[in-house]
């Protein structure tokens, strides 16, 4: 059970150089700021720290079979990261290349670069999955729009359409101007009749809504039980400092626990900020047994879950009322519209309705932050075979499109968390979930 299998493929996204526009500064700086700044405790992997190479450049140290690229020259979500998201640029068309239709199609399928299938349906059998957070392209040619508009709107679709959630493939060196040459030839070639269609699945309009994966709770059904019940014993296992979880805490996880894992993510005086569970154990296991809980360590998300376990059926009763708490919420609903990374995305593009949310971004259909997206978490995930809490989520939601991600017990993200969990607040726990 133990031995988990990992299945990552992230494309390597290529690297540029950014231009940066404008210098608005934006700066949120918890107002713990005087406290000395968090210190990792996360496992290597999981802290985003880097590695020089021999020929000078950086190389992420990250989760295994995560891309190592560096994307320092894009925003992060560090409160200390002030930079802007890039300036919306106008662009012409360069002159004298032409484009070549088949090499645009190419470009618009590759996994490494968008793909454009991701968000956009085109006709072809080998489109599959595509999806719809943007419009349908399958007749795009009939509209006769000129090629200067299109080649503006690939270069950077913010000139046209100020929050759209389409990434700036020019602006920020995804694709050359001579690829979106061709990818402008072969939008135009894209004309009715369309060929008939084979495959209902294959579109995302037509598509049928995915099924879940069962019951969560369900030990026979998620492998995520029977690891959490693994903690059980280490609750009653004395740690080096001599001491067990069971001697502080009388009765049983069960019982002992009862109600705890409602009440996060929240401020902790002693710390000094915003803390989710598995943030509190990091810290607390160890000051109490001696043990090392790092974040994302397999017994930090096996106590984790024993812990939320002991709530499962709770309504999750967040602190939003207290100064602090309102002032970490308002800093992670900025985190959650920052935009960052190569692609300039921020989690409002694909979690909210008025991004993609509802829709299918390639075969996964998109879910709404609103509708609460945390209280079945740490889960079992079936495509990695392995427990995720909600920060390797997000490491891994920004990663492929060009993000350098935070150490996973980073303030910013214990932030995002909050805010996020205030959107499940009164609805009952359910951990571990399972999912895709
Ligand atoms: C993350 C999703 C996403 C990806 C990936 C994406 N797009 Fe888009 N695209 C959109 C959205 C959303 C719109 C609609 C504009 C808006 O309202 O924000 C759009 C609009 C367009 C339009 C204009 C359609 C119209 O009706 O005017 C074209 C053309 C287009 N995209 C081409 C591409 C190409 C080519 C790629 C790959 C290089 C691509 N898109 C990748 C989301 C995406
Ligand atoms: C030396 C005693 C001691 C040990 C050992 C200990 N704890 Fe605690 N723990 C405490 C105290 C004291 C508190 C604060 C009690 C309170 O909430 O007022 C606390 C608080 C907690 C809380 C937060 C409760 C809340 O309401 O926010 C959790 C969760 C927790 N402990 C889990 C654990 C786990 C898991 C272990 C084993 C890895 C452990 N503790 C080991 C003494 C201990
Ligand atoms: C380009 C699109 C994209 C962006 C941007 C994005 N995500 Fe996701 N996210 C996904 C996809 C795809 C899934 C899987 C389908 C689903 O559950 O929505 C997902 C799932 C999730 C889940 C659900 C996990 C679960 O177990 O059900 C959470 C939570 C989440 N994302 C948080 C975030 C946060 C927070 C951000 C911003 C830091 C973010 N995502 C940015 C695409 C995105």
């Amino acid at each position: 059970m133990r031995s988990v299998r990992r299945r990552l493929a992230l494309p390597a996204i290529a690297l540029s150089v950014l231009a940066v526009g404008c210098a608005v500064t934006e700066r949120a700086m918890p107002e713990d700021a005087d406290t000395p700044r968090w210190t990792s405790r996360a496992i290597p992997e999981a802290r985003g720290d880097f590695r020089v190479l021999p020929d000078g450049r950086r190389a992420a140290i990250r989760y295994k079979g995560w891309t190592p690229a560096d994307f320092g020259a894009f925003r992060t979500y560090a409160y200390d990261d002030a930079r802007p998201e890039p300036a919306v640029l106008g662009a012409t068309i360069p002159a004298g290349l032409s484009g070549d239709a088949t090499k645009g199609r190419v470009l618009f399928l590759d996994r490494a670069k968008g793909p454009c299938t991701g968000c956009h349906l085109v006709p072809g059998d080998d489109v599959w999955p595509a999806g719809s957070v943007g419009p349908d392209l399958s007749t795009i040619g009939d509209r006769r729009l000129p090629d200067p508009y299109l080649y503006q709107l690939l270069w950077d679709p913010r000139v046209v359409y100020p929050n759209t959630a389409m990434p700036p493939w020019g602006a920020t060196g995804v694709l050359t101007p001579e690829e979106l040459v061709h990818l402008v030839a072969y939008l135009q070639t894209l004309r009715a009749p369309l060929p008939p269609e084979r495959d209902a699945d294959r579109n995302p309009f037509t598509r049928k809504t995915p099924v879940g994966f069962g019951d969560g709770l369900d030990p026979t059904n998620n492998p995520a039980v029977l690891l959490a019940e693994d903690a059980q014993a280490q609750w009653e296992e004395k740690g080096p400092a001599g001491r067990a979880c069971a001697d502080c805490h009388p009765g049983g996880a069960e019982r002992a626990m009862r109600g705890v894992a409602t009440r996060y993510p929240k401020h902790l005086k002693a710390y000094g900020r915003v803390m989710s569970l598995e943030d509190f154990l990091e810290a607390h296991g160890p000051e109490t047994t001696g043990r090392p809980y790092a974040a994302e360590s397999a017994d930090n998300l096996t106590m984790t879950m024993l812990v939320k376990m002991a709530s499962n059926g709770l309504p999750v009763t967040l602190d939003t009322a207290s100064p602090e708490a309102r002032a970490a919420i308002a800093r992670g609903r900025a985190t959650f519209a920052k935009r960052v990374g190569q692609r300039n995305h921020s989690c409002a593009d694909c979690h909210t309705r008025d991004g993609g949310a509802g829709k299918f971004l390639g075969g996964r259909l998109l879910a709404d932050a609103r509708d609460g997206l945390t209280r079945h978490l740490p889960t079992w995930r079936t495509s990695q075979g392995e427990v995720w809490d909600l920060r390797k989520r997000v490491q891994w939601c920004m990663t492929p499109l060009g993000t350098n991600m935070l150490a996973a017990d980073a303030v910013e993200y214990a932030e995002l968390e909050l805010y996020l969990t205030t959107f499940d607040d009164g609805k009952p726990l359910r951990v571990p979930g399972i999912r895709h």
